[in-house]
């Protein structure tokens, strides 16, 4: 990946990902998350001061090692084990029904194929278990919408394979999963990156 992939990339998005923005979002995505997780995109640990302390381990799926590195503060300060499980949400190194929720947020975005990711959550996670996502994704209104098109190309070469224009809820239903409550709504922030969708589906 080089310089700016490997080493600026990971710092630019922890910084950004950790902003204050964020905490309502994140505090609603982790409520209820209990017993054995797999978060996909684990990143650098933003969620890990959001988890209740009904979780017993998280097993973390997260190919860079330099987000990896930058979680180490925040797992120092927290109770909950955190063990690396691979690298690749689209293959994930845990065995049929291991999990009793997946957690995933703002990765369905940069994930290369996300149904492929989804596949991989529902063959993990336990039937009758949950995922919890927090993504953003195409714009409600068209004049937005067709400012995310434009982005998009620059998007995907800065932001390490992020789109715009992904549809999170169309995602999780097309894969299977019973959304039982979802929450679709702006956050702050510039526009082409606001449109948050937050929600828990069930493995059926
Ligand atoms: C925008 S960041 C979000 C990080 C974190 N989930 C958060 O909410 O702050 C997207 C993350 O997905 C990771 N990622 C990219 N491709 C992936 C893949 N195939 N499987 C799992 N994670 C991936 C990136 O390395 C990055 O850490």
């Amino acid at each position: 990946m080089g310089l700016y992939g490997d080493r600026v990339l990971p710092l630019v998005i922890d910084r950004v990902c950790a902003s204050g923005i964020f905490t309502r979002w994140r505090a609603r995505v982790c409520a209820g998350l209990a017993g054995s997780v797999v978060e996909i995109g684990f990143g650098s640990g933003t969620n890990v001061p959001f988890y209740p302390p009904e979780v017993e381990v998280v097993y973390a799926v997260e190919p860079s090692a330099r987000a990896l590195a930058l979680a180490a503060p925040r797992l120092a300060r927290s109770a909950t084990r955190v063990v690396v499980a691979g690298g690749d949400a689209q293959s994930i190194a845990l065995a049929d029904d291991s999990c009793d929720v997946a957690l995933a947020t703002f990765v369905l975005c940069t994930v290369p194929d996300p149904a492929r990711a989804l596949a991989e959550v529902r063959r993990v996670v336990r039937p009758g278990g949950t995922l919890h996502f927090l993504e953003h994704g195409a714009a409600e209104g068209a004049g937005v919408l067709a400012l995310q098109h434009l982005l998009d190309p620059l998007e995907v070469r800065l932001a390490g394979g992020c789109h715009l224009t992904r549809r999170p809820l169309e995602l999780v239903r097309a894969a299977g999963l019973e959304v039982e409550w979802h929450e679709s709504g702006r956050a702050r922030g510039p526009a082409p990156w606001s449109q948050f969708t937050v929600g828990v589906a069930r493995v059926p």
